[in-house]
């Protein structure tokens, strides 16, 4: 009888915070949360108009920004670049230069902070000026393997630098198994690669394109970027990345693909990462702003929500601001 109601009372697990505490299911930590920053070649800070309380963050600033981020408790950063119109070419040259602000970077965060750990994105798109992630052919294709090539150089110019992981968002085929070997080939067996292997064809990217003045010049993503209909496609991303040796696998967005994320959390033994992205951020700051939604519980249940879904770690540009929510609480 203890299985039906009235014996049973789900009620009782539930009457008191401590009791709540012990059978919650998912906890959120800040070890958890890896943390995006837009940076930008000019000193000093740019607002972003669509992501408010997120800017661009010219080289001191960045120092800063991570440095109060480490007080957090954030241990992991990931890094887009804002790259001037007047460098930008149809190839994405400046994604292989080695001076590049990328790279630069990441010098400058390693050396201050041997122990931070820095992901770095592998796409075009910043640095190339047609927007899109890949090379694109006079007749608009987007083309794979002269893309992977670029791609390949791109990672080992990070590595170089000393980025620890390396995290390719441009969804050309084969490029996982093409980067690894090139790192491999490189000496750079050690870094890693976080593949984002099911990213959609989102409209929730939009703030994101504002902040780098990336969105694509002609067409759309729809060609590499996957259909937000499909998840068994996601399964079979998730095979091949696992075969050409991904070490975590990443689905973006976050929030509207809760089932992709378990689906991968089920079938696959990696570590499951998730982009909770800048439209996700915009929607939820919005609300906040206007006094619809309650921010803190708004923000850490969505997160929540994520880490419930199966993922692991969680790329949010609210990392800060929920570490130190968390923070309060346990205070
Ligand atoms: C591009 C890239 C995008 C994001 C991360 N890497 C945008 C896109 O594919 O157009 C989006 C992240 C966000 O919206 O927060 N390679």
């Amino acid at each position: 009888m203890t299985g039906s109601f009235p014996a049973a009372r789900p009620r009782r697990n539930r009457k008191s915070a401590i009791i709540r505490d012990f059978v919650r299911e998912t906890a959120l930590s800040a070890r958890r949360f890896v943390y995006p920053l837009f940076i930008r070649e000019a000193e000093g800070t740019e607002a972003i108009a669509s992501m408010p309380g997120v800017s661009r963050l010219g080289p001191e600033a960045v120092l800063s920004e991570v440095e109060a981020a480490r007080g957090d408790g954030i241990g992991t950063v990931i890094l887009f670049p804002l790259v001037p119109e007047s460098r930008k070419t149809p190839r994405g040259d400046e994604a292989v230069n080695p001076e590049g602000l990328v790279p630069g970077t990441v010098r400058r965060l390693k050396a201050r902070w041997p122990d931070l750990v820095v992901c770095t994105d592998v796409a075009l798109d910043p640095y190339n000026s047609d927007g899109h992630d890949g090379v694109v052919a006079p007749d608009g294709t987007i083309l794979n393997d002269e893309t992977v090539e670029v791609l390949c150089r791109q990672a080992v110019i990070q590595a170089g630098a000393g980025a620890d992981i390396i995290a390719p968002s441009d969804m050309m085929d084969g490029r996982i198994g093409a980067i690894r070997a090139s790192l491999d080939g490189a000496g750079h067996s050690g870094v890693s690669i976080l593949a984002y292997t099911a990213k959609f064809a989102s409209a929730f990217y939009g703030p994101f394109r504002d902040a780098l003045d990336s969105a694509p010049k002609s067409g759309d993503k729809k060609t590499y970027q996957m259909d937000p209909s499909n998840v068994r496609e996601a399964l079979r991303e998730l095979r091949l990345d696992e075969a050409e040796g991904a070490d975590i696998v990443m689905v973006k967005p976050a929030g509207p693909y809760l089932d992709v994320i378990r689906a991968l959390r089920e079938q696959t033994t990696l570590p499951v990462a998730a982009y909770q992205v800048s439209g996700e951020y915009a929607m939820l700051k919005a609300a906040a702003q206007l006094g619809w939604l309650h921010e803190r519980r708004a923000v850490l249940e969505s997160l929540t929500a994520i880490r419930r879904a199966g993922a692991d770690m969680i790329l949010t540009y609210y990392a800060r601001q929920a570490a130190r929510w968390l923070a309060e609480e346990q205070a």
